[in-house]
């Protein structure tokens, strides 16, 4: 009996990105990343930890790639970092950078398995920090130039290209709450970063039309916001918040202007066109899911009864929301096609006597999170693949190497990879659900 629920071109793949995992944070020619520079400064991370080292996935691309194979995946989403390829962020090229890529990309197409290529996943070179970063207009101009550079170098050899990694985070993280590089606290300049990387967004994806054909598109954090209580000012809290974490960047992407609503932040200058440019049209929309946000106008805001179960990182563990949430956008917005780009867990993963990695619950999230993708599939939402977050253990930014969001354990004294359980398992379900869909497509 063949119950598979996913089509036969599905993208099954995990997830990294570049400052997280490749180490060779100075070599070979790369230039300093505001991420570089960030967890260089003294307490800004758990433990001070950094990413100079991370996974060393740079020197060791090739039994990464294998594990990879091993995994049974099709697809592989990873980012480039931009000042690996262009230390300054303008001006020259650097070689090695590019030929690092060349490899990554080549030796996955060698595997059968389809790169997905972020271009920015919150590494900005340092230099153009330096001479005001995202906050400065011009940025997005340079932006352009790589993502046009590098449309033109591989768009022949991947499957799809994303300008930005979570617009949300990168902006407000970074400079509004701080937390994140640049670590900044300051509304107008969070709310002037974040129209800067929708703009370049509008911006790569009119240069690297020119040059490609291969399908374009943004990655966003979403979650579904839900009141804790039936009080009206709960549910305007929750309302507020969506509009803020959502909105704010699904609006002017898919709709052509910013929600007319109280913001965290007040809105951006803008200069005519510029909002023509963000909406131009793309050909999927990446969704991160992580949690769903409890709303309301009391603290604390979470009543503990409702929470499902927390994750290392306390977010709850809440499949549903992926159904929720999909169906939403699916009601509110022409949605283009969406991949599920990131969902994952952090769990506090150890290794037992007999060398494995037991993660049940981590099997359990990603087994309800599917079912309820699919769930919502069959609603008539467009998805072309699940993306889990993460290959492997890596630097979760400011909280360090204290969580872990891997399918393969790695020992960051030895750098040994082993497959958790649930890599086995994940493997194990891709490969009945392909052969299932095959099986069906040839019923037909
Ligand atoms: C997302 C990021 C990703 C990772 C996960 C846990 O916000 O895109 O890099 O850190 O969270």
């Amino acid at each position: 009996m063949n119950k598979s629920q996913f089509p036969v071109d599905f993208a099954w793949g995990a997830a990294t990105s570049a400052y997280q995992v490749e180490g060779a944070a100075f070599a070979d020619g790369k230039g300093p990343s505001i991420w570089d520079s960030f967890s260089h400064t003294p307490g800004k991370t758990d433990g001070g930890d950094h990413g100079d080292i991370a996974c060393d996935h740079y020197h060791r691309l090739e039994t990464d790639l294998d594990l990879i194979a091993e995994l049974g995946l099709n697809a592989y989403r990873f980012s480039i970092s931009w000042p690996r390829v262009q230390p300054d962020g303008k001006g020259k090229w650097n070689q090695s950078g590019l030929d690092f890529y060349d490899r990554l990309i080549d030796g996955l197409l060698k595997r059968g398995i389809a790169p997905h290529v972020t271009l920015y996943h919150w590494d900005l070179p340092q230099a153009l920090q330096d001479d005001g970063g995202w906050n400065n207009r011009a940025t997005c101009y340079r932006f352009a130039e790589y993502a046009c550079k590098l449309a033109e170098h591989f768009g022949d050899r991947v499957a799809a290209i994303a300008t930005h990694n979570e617009p949300f985070v990168a902006s407000m993280l970074g400079n509004l709450f701080g937390i994140h590089a640049p670590g900044n606290n300051d509304p107008q300049l969070a709310s002037q970063v974040a129209h800067h990387l929708l703009l370049s967004h509008g911006l790569a994806v009119q240069s690297m039309r020119k040059v490609t054909q291969v399908p374009l598109g943004i990655v966003l954090n979403l979650s579904p916001c839900t009141a804790a209580t039936a009080s009206l000012g709960d549910q305007q809290d929750a309302k507020r918040r969506f509009d803020f974490v959502g909105r704010f960047f699904l609006d002017p992407l898919l709709r052509g202007a910013y929600p007319e609503s109280e913001l965290l932040v007040p809105l951006p200058q803008m200069e005519a066109g510029d909002l023509e440019l963000i909406r131009l049209p793309i050909d999927f929309l990446g969704i991160n899911y992580y949690f769903r946000e409890w709303c309301s106008t009391d603290t604390p805001p979470i009543p503990a009864p409702c929470l499902q179960g927390v994750s290392e990182m306390g977010w709850e563990v809440y499949p549903e929301g992926l159904y929720e949430l999909l169906t939403q956008l699916e009601r509110d917005y022409e949605l283009p096609p969406v991949y599920i780009s990131e969902n994952g867990m952090a769990c506090a993963d150890t290794v037992s006597a007999d060398g494995a990695i037991h993660d049940p619950r981590r099997i359990a999230y990603i087994e309800q999170h599917l079912d309820a993708l699919s769930r919502a599939m069959g609603e008539g939402v467009s998805v072309r693949g699940y993306f889990h977050w993460s290959l492997m253990d890596n630097f979760e930014w400011a909280k360090g190497y204290s969580m872990r969001f891997g399918l393969i354990h790695i020992d960051y004294q030895t750098q040994q990879r082993t497959f958790k359980d649930s890599a086995l398992w994940y493997r194990d379900y891709i490969q009945r659900e392909r052969f299932g869909a095959k099986q069906k497509e040839a019923m037909l």
